[in-house]
């Protein structure tokens, strides 16, 4: 799977998808309203169903935006039925750490068949019940756990271990990128997915002596017409 994009910016997507290089999308609440997206759910899904149509056939994760669990199965059936590459992203917890999400997205990936992107998690502990629940998804925010102290290629690599013994189908997402190296060093750790912020991705393909070298070519291309 290897990356996906971290973006609801329409230019921005269409320029990498045109690329070949995503394997899908995700987004949260705060980068679509950072991305000037308003209007209530009726905004949200306006720009995830047109993000779903370029990004087809790979997935694209919309978060709920509810934290009542009635409200939230609700809204997820729904978020899953806007497009047929959607998966519902859902928090492993509360804001207050209430814990009624895991049943939510066992209910949801078990008797709806809708896939859920378990988000907002720190450690391989919590993304491990996550896979356990039956979550398509685990999204470890690992620039998060970097910034806390934590280090989050230890915890990549002992949720990917414990993922592969139980032959959990769970596929990790390695999010909250901070730096262009986090890209490589993650899916190393073993992240089966790195979802990246756009602009690490020319940082990745730009390199100063390959600019030195285009040039060579191209100048000695003109001194030999
Ligand atoms: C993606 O799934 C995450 O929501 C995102 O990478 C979080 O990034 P942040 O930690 O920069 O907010």
């Amino acid at each position: 799977m290897a990356i996906f994009l971290d973006s609801s910016k329409i230019e921005e997507i269409k320029k990498y998808v045109n690329m070949g290089i995503v394997r899908g999308l995700t987004t949260n609440p705060t980068i679509l309203l950072k991305e000037g997206v308003t209007g209530g759910m009726a905004g949200v899904k306006a720009r995830i169903v047109e993000i779903a149509k370029l990004v087809d056939p790979y997935p694209v994760s919309a978060e709920v935006t509810t934290n009542d669990p009635a409200a939230m199965l609700a809204q997820a059936k729904d978020i899953a039925g806007w497009a047929k590459n959607i998966n519902v992203k859902i928090t492993i917890h509360g804001p207050n750490g209430e814990l009624d999400n895991l049943s939510i997205v066992h209910e949801l990936e078990t008797k709806h068949n809708i896939r859920v992107n378990v988000t907002a998690m720190m450690s391989a502990q919590q993304c491990f019940l996550a896979a356990m629940a039956g979550a398509t998804y685990v999204s470890i925010l690992s620039g998060r756990v970097n910034n806390m102290g934590y280090d989050s290629i230890n915890e990549i690599k002992k949720l990917r271990l414990l993922i592969d013994q139980h032959k959990l189908k769970a596929q990790i997402i390695a999010a909250s990128t901070r730096e262009a190296l986090n890209i490589t060093q993650w899916l190393e750790a073993g992240a089966h997915i790195v979802t990246v912020i756009p602009s690490f991705i020319d940082t990745m393909i730009v390199h100063p002596y390959s600019k030195e070298t285009v040039k060579m070519f191209l100048e000695d291309a003109a001194k030999a017409k």
